[in-house]
């Protein structure tokens, strides 16, 4: 497009929902500025291209040229892998292939902007973009409470935290309030050392890049921003929340289960019904998916549940729920594989949303008032829970070490029927926090229009 010429700017997702939804959120922020957007996409989890008109694909394959066929990746060479392994294998294979397609789109002619890289790709983007003289401004797709955690990891193992973490679990991180021990964004891994390598680049990464921009809003975080910030001698601009901007792209298109999901809510209450999803990442045992079948049953609240296939180690989908189960139910519950959670969560009957913490998963449900449950599984939502319950109080946590049928039972009515009021007020209030934060002269706002006259002032 004419008009978008000597404005382009290359985006770099880690290819996980909860980090490409909010990349091409932003992808649609600056479209919407009048740049044109190049997305990187490594060729393991690569999305339909054809979802997204306004914006070019290019794909980096660590298969060597002319190899062609299917990535590896994606199949054996993944399976069975902690989180921590996979990074680790991503940020190997792709470091070398995305430093030669970069240097091909710098190198095609038209001026580019500057890089847009997911934080945790780390300091390989770092040095790609050096090299062909490109600016690099780092996304980070979780909140800034928990960064600060994760800024705070050498001074934590100093101080012996990973060390005690299973005898000393509920106290104070005192270095981090309101933070306990068992609150720390760590992974389940058999190899703790890469998961502090891979913390310590991300946090290194973001120190040396030309600013990072926060999926988050002032309102919300505001000191934990300011903390960072006289830590990070680089500019911020938290813009979130990203999905609530008027981007002008064209709106999703409707699934028929999509469908058939706001038919089901429809017939619903007003803010009746338990949402409840554990993002696109976590895993949980079978015996905990029992407890969590059981208990929303037993609750007796209407439930939308999202259970992805793989969210339950060791089987294919529903298979381990009894027979008979789900027709016992009638109408009072619905097991989905995926949704459209941004509707779910601004539909009138969802009354809480019981969520693994996830960031995205997080922002959205404040920017609708929706009350939240926490069970947190790894990582940022640990420290995402805590605050959501002891800081903005707009939740309660259920801990995964808690989850028995009774305990869940008890947890859920009372959200729908007896705290839920409260709760929803201080997240409303939120809510409207963020919208004027969005509006004209708010600080996201403000932060975009800077963010914009930075990129267009960069020198490359
Ligand atoms: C991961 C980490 O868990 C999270 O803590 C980190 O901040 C980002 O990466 P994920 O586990 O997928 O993300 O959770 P979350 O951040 O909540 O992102 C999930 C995304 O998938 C949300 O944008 C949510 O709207 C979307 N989603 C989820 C759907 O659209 N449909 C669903 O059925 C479930």
């Amino acid at each position: 497009m004419e008009e978008r010429k000597g404005r382009k700017i290359i985006m770099f997702p880690l290819p996980f929902p909860g980090h490409f939804n909010p990349m091409i959120q932003l992808a649609g922020i600056f479209h919407h500025r009048g740049f044109s957007i190049t997305i990187l996409h490594t060729s393991y989890n690569f999305p339909d291209p054809s979802r997204y008109p306004h914006f070019t694909f290019r794909t980096i394959s660590h298969n060597k040229e002319g190899e062609g066929g299917e990535d590896p990746l994606s199949r054996s060479e993944t399976s069975g892998m902690d989180l921590v392994a996979l990074i680790r294998v991503l940020k190997q294979k792709y470091a070398e292939p995305f430093r030669e397609s970069l240097a091909a789109e710098v190198g095609g002619g038209e001026k580019v902007c500057c890089l847009v890289s997911d934080a945790i790709w780390g300091r390989n983007t770092e040095i790609a973009a050096k090299e062909v003289g490109v600016h690099r401004l780092v996304l980070r797709t979780g909140g800034a409470a928990s960064f600060c955690a994760f800024a705070a990891f050498p001074l934590l193992r100093d101080k012996g935290y990973f060390s005690t973490l299973d005898s000393r679990q509920d106290d104070p991180v005192i270095e981090l309030p309101p933070l306990k021990v068992k609150d720390l964004p760590v992974v389940e891994t058999n190899d703790p050392d890469e998961l502090y390598r891979i913390i310590s680049d991300m946090v290194e990464g973001v120190k040396s890049s030309s600013g990072v921009i926060w999926n988050t809003f002032e309102d919300l975080e505001r000191g934990q921003l300011m903390d960072l910030s006289s830590n990070f001698n680089v500019p911020f601009f938290p813009l979130g929340p990203f999905h609530k901007h008027s981007n002008h792209l064209p709106p999703k298109t409707k699934s028929k289960e999509d469908n058939e999901i706001t038919k089901w809510l429809e017939k619903q209450d007003p803010k009746s019904v338990v949402y409840a999803s554990f993002g696109s990442l976590a895993d949980i045992e079978e015996k905990e998916f029992l407890e969590i079948a059981w208990g929303l049953r037993n609750s007796k609240q209407s439930f939308l549940w999202v259970v992805r296939p793989g969210l339950v180690r060791g089987t294919e989908w529903l298979e381990s729920l009894p027979c008979g189960f789900m027709d016992n139910l009638g109408h009072k519950g619905k097991i989905v594989k995926w949704t459209n959670q941004l509707e779910v969560l601004a539909h009138p009957a969802v009354g809480v949303f019981w969520t693994h913490c996830g960031w995205n998963s997080t922002v959205e449900s404040i920017c609708e008032g929706v009350p939240m449950i926490c069970t947190p599984c790894f990582s940022d939502q640990r420290v995402n829970a805590r605050y959501i319950a002891d800081v903005w109080r707009v939740g309660n946590v259920l801990e995964k070490s808690m989850m028995d049928t009774e305990e869940i039972e008890k947890v859920v009515r009372s959200a729908i029927m007896d705290n839920g009021n409260e709760m929803r007020d201080r997240c409303l209030a939120y809510k409207e926090r963020a919208e004027k934060c969005l509006g004209e002269n708010g600080s996201s706002s403000n932060y975009l229009d800077k963010l914009v006259r930075d990129v267009l002032s960069f020198d490359s």
